[in-house]
C-alpha cells in the first residue's frame, strides 16, 4: 500500500514524474513528452522547434538553427506551414481525408515530432525520418494517415520523426539569385537537428534514413543529388517520384507576385525586403490570385545548383551524389488519384487518367535505371495493392498515396477492418523498411526471412507488394510489370 501510495504521488506529480522520465535535453532546449494511453508503448513528443521561425528578415531565406528555448512541453501539435490546398476538391478530400493534414496554419512552422518506442528492442534504434508530400503547396507533419504510434506500438523496433517544411512561396520563392529552396534548406536542417539529438531520444545517430513520398520523394532524391559529400542519413527511400531534371532555372514569378503586393518598381534587395513585410496570409490570398491554374501550384522549387540542379544524370556521371542506397517504387494506379473527383460520384471519371501519374511512375522507375547503370544500390517495388478501407471507390485501385498507410500500419483506422492480404502486406512493408533503416548496407529483409534483390542492369527485379493474385504479400517480379503500369516512360 506504502509503495502504491509513493508510486502513484510520483506518477501524478507533473513536476517530478512525468518530467524526469520524459524530459529530453536538446539543442534547442528541454522537452517533456508524454504518453498517449492509445499506444501506451510509445513516447511522444509533439512540436519541436529545429529552426527559429522563418518570418520578418527570415522570411524566404535559409532556415536558422534554433536557438535553447529552455524548459518546454512537447505534447501537442503546433501549426503546419501556411499553404494553398486549392479549392480542396479532389480525391484526398472528399474521399480519403486522412491523407490531409487540417491543423491551423502558421508561418512560424519549422517544429517536428519524434515517436520512440517505450521497450525498445535494442538501446539504440534506428531512425525513419518522414518528408511529406503535397506538391510543395500543402503538407505537414500530422496527417492521420501518417502518424506512426500503432507501427511503433507493435514493434518497438525504430523511431519515426515526422516534421512540417516551408511551402509554396514562402518555401520556393524562386528568387532570382542564391539558394532559392528555402524549403528544401529546411530538410537538411531537420536532419542535421536529428544527427546533434535524437539520441536522446533512444535514436542512432548513425542509422537514419530519409524516406519521402510524392514531392517528399522529389525532395529526398535532390537531398542526395546535394548532399554527395556528407548526407548523414545511411539511406534514403524515394516514392512515387523521381528527381525530376525540369526544374527551370529561370524564373519572373516572384517578381510577378512582388508586382501585385505593392512592392512594384524596387531593387531587387528592396524588393525581396519589401515581400518580407507583406502580411503573410495576404501574401497567400496574392499567390492564389495570379495563378491561372488552380489545380498546380505556383511556386515549385528552381535549379539553384545548391540544393537542387538542373540535371541530376550529369550529377550521377560525375559521382556527385551521397553514396547511400535507395528504395524506390511506385503504386499501379498512380494518375486515378488526380482525376476529377465529387464525393457523390458513384462510376468512375469518363476522362482519360491524368498525365501526371505516369510522369510520376516513370520517375521513379527512371531513378532505379540510372542509378543502377551507375553502380549505385538500390530496390524497387511495385505497390499493387487494392484495399477498399484506403480506396473507397472500385477505379481508384492503387492510386497515388495508397501505400503510404500500409507502411505508417495506419490503413485499418478508418473505413473499416483491413482485409488479411492488407494486414500482411502492411506487415511486409513495415518489416523491410526497418530493415533498411537498421542496416542499409545489407539488402533489406522482411518478417519471413526474405530478401529484396538489388535492383541491377543486369536482373532488373523488384518486389510487388499486396497483389492479391501473386502468391504471397510480397512477390519478386520483372521491372517490365512496373513498366506496364507506369505507361509510356
Ligand atoms: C491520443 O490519440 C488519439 C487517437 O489517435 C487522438 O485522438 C488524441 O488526440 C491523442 N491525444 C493526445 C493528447 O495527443
Ligand atoms: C528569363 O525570363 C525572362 C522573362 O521571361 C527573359 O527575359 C530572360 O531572357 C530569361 N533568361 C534566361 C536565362 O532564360
Ligand atoms: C511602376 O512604374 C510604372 C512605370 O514607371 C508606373 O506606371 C507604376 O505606377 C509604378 N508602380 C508603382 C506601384 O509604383
Ligand atoms: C547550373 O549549372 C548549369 C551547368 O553547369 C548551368 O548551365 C546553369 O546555368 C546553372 N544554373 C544556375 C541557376 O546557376
Ligand atoms: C544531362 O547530363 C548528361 C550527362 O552529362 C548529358 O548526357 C545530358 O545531355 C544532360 N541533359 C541535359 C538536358 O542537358
Ligand atoms: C498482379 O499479378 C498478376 C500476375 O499474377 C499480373 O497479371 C497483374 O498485372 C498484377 N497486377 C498488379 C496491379 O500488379
Ligand atoms: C479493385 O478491386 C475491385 C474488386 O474488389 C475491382 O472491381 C476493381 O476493378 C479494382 N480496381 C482497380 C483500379 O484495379
Ligand atoms: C482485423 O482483421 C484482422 C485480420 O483479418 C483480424 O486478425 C483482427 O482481429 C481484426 N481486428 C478487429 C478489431 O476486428
Ligand atoms: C550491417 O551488416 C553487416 C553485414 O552483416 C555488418 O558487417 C555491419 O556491421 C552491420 N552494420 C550495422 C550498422 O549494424
Amino acid at each position: 500500500m506504502k509503495l502504491f501510495t509513493y508510486v502513484a504521488s510520483v506518477l501524478l506529480s507533473p513536476a517530478v514524474g512525468a518530467q524526469s522520465e520524459f524530459a529530453v535535453r536538446t539543442s534547442s532546449g528541454t522537452y517533456t513528452g508524454f504518453i498517449n494511453s492509445t499506444t501506451p508503448h510509445v513516447n511522444q513528443w509533439l512540436g519541436i522547434p529545429y529552426g527559429q521561425p522563418p518570418i520578418g528578415s527570415l522570411r524566404f531565406r535559409p532556415p536558422l538553427k534554433a536557438p535553447d528555448y529552455g524548459a518546454t512541453e512537447a505534447k501537442s501539435y503546433k501549426p503546419i506551414c501556411i499553404q494553398d490546398s486549392g479549392d480542396k476538391t479532389g480525391v484526398f478530400w472528399e474521399a480519403v481525408p486522412e491523407f490531409q493534414n487540417t491543423d491551423p496554419q502558421s508561418e512560424d512552422c519549422l517544429y517536428l515530432n519524434i515517436w520512440a518506442p517505450r521497450k525498445p528492442v535494442e538501446e539504440k534504434v534506428p531512425v525513419i525520418i518522414w518528408v511529406c508530400g503535397g506538391a510543395f503547396r500543402e503538407g505537414g507533419g500530422h496527417a492521420p494517415y501518417q502518424v506512426p504510434d500503432h507501427w511503433i506500438q507493435r514493434t518497438q523496433t525504430h523511431i519515426v520523426v515526422t516534421f512540417n517544411y516551408r511551402l509554396n512561396v514562402f518555401g520556393f520563392p524562386g528568387l532570382p539569385v542564391g539558394n532559392r529552396n528555402a524549403g528544401l534548406m529546411d530538410i537538411r536542417l531537420v536532419v542535421e537537428w536529428l544527427r546533434d539529438n535524437i539520441q536522446g531520444f533512444g535514436g542512432d545517430p548513425e542509422r537514419m534514413v530519409l524516406y519521402g513520398q510524392s514531392a517528399g520523394s522529389g525532395a529526398v532524391l535532390a537531398y542526395g543529388y546535394a548532399n554527395a559529400e556528407d548526407p548523414i542519413v545511411s539511406g534514403l527511400i524515394a516514392s512515387s517520384s523521381g528527381a525530376g531534371d525540369a526544374y527551370s532555372a529561370n524564373s519572373t514569378l516572384f517578381h510577378d507576385l512582388a508586382q501585385s503586393a505593392n512592392c512594384a518598381n524596387l531593387t531587387q534587395t528592396k524588393e525581396l525586403e519589401c515581400m518580407q513585410n507583406v502580411d503573410a496570409r495576404e501574401l497567400q490570398r496574392l499567390v492564389l490570385k495570379i495563378n491561372p491554374d488552380p489545380t498546380r501550384a505556383l511556386f515549385t522549387p528552381l535549379a539553384d545548383n545548391f540544393t537542387l540542379f538542373e540535371n541530376m544524370t550529369d550529377r550521377l556521371v560525375r559521382g556527385l551524389v551521397a553514396k547511400v542506397p535507395l528504395i524506390t517504387g511506385l503504386t499501379y494506379n498512380e494518375g486515378m488519384a488526380f482525376s476529377t473527383f465529387h464525393a457523390d460520384d458513384t462510376s468512375p471519371p469518363s476522362e482519360p487518367v491524368p498525365e501526371i501519374g505516369s510522369m510520376l511512375a516513370c520517375g521513379a522507375i527512371r531513378e532505379a535505371k540510372i542509378r543502377a547503370q551507375y553502380g549505385l544500390r538500390s530496390y524497387s517495388y511495385l505497390y499493387s495493392g487494392n484495399f477498399t478501407n484506403i480506396t473507397p471507390r472500385y477505379w481508384l485501385g492503387g492510386m497515388h498515396s495508397s501505400d503510404i498507410p500500409l507502411v505508417f500500419g495506419t490503413h485499418n483506422l478508418f473505413r473499416g477492418n483491413s482485409t488479411n492480404l492488407e494486414w500482411q502486406t502492411s506487415f511486409a512493408m513495415e518489416a523491410f523498411w526497418v530493415s533498411f533503416a537498421s542496416n542499409s548496407s545489407v539488402d533489406p529483409r522482411n518478417h519471413l526471412g526474405q530478401t529484396w534483390p538489388r535492383y541491377t542492369v543486369d536482373n532488373p527485379e523488384i518486389i510487388v507488394f499486396g497483389n492479391a493474385t501473386m502468391p504471397s504479400a510480397s512477390t519478386v517480379a520483372d521491372v517490365s510489370l512496373a513498366e506496364q503500369y507506369a505507361g509510356p516512360c
